[in-house]
């Protein structure tokens, strides 16, 4: 007696959750996922007149490692599609990075890339990781992105392209690879 009267509810319900999946599976669109590359030039401007790096902190001790351990810059840096100065300017880096390793350089990255150009003009990218300045390669994670980028997951490589040690001007180039929806 009981089992013919559940029946009917246990087929209701599981009709219901399978129209709740549907729609959720149709509305975010998982299949459209895309594989992205983007090369660019970024400028890390300490000594100018218009500076678009500053030191926003430090600690007493930050001058006595050749880290610089507890430096906290402050960065909205151009993004160009060449290395020289006047390059066509396609985005920018905003945001932190930080002496974090009491040794060796390694900063702290914590930014946005913010694009400016065609398409992706709006769209940001994400970036948290750690960045051996001083070492040829370096590979930091993209954590997230917006726009054009949401869902965003990947990972960006720096070279530097060059520095002027005695301003602390450097030019980088970035390789990213990034899946996104
Ligand atoms: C650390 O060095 C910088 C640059 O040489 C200098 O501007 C700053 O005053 C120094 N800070 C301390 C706490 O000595
Ligand atoms: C990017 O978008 C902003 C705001 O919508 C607009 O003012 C600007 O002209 C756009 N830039 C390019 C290069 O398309």
């Amino acid at each position: 007696m009981s089992k013919t009267l559940h029946k009917p509810l246990f087929l209701i319900i599981i009709f219901i959750l399978h129209s709740f999946t549907t729609i959720h599976s149709k509305s975010f669109n998982f299949k459209k996922q895309k594989q992205t590359h983007l090369h660019f030039y970024f400028h890390d401007i300490v000594t100018a007149r218009h500076p678009t790096a500053v030191k926003v902190a430090s600690a007493p001790t930050t001058n006595t490692t050749r880290s610089f351990f507890g430096l906290v810059m402050m960065m909205d840096d151009p993004l160009t599609v060449g290395p020289e100065p006047g390059s066509k300017l396609v985005g920018r880096a905003q945001g932190l990075y930080a002496s974090a390793d009491l040794k060796d350089l390694g900063l702290l990255m914590v930014l946005n890339y913010y694009f400016m150009e065609g398409k992706y003009n709006g769209s940001t990218l994400s970036i948290l990781g750690r960045n051996a300045a001083l070492t040829p390669m370096r590979e930091m994670p993209i954590v997230g992105g917006t726009g054009l980028f949401r869902f965003a997951r990947g990972y960006a490589q720096a070279k530097t392209h060059s520095i002027d040690f005695k301003t602390g001007n450097a030019v980088v180039e970035y390789n990213v690879f990034v899946l996104h929806y």
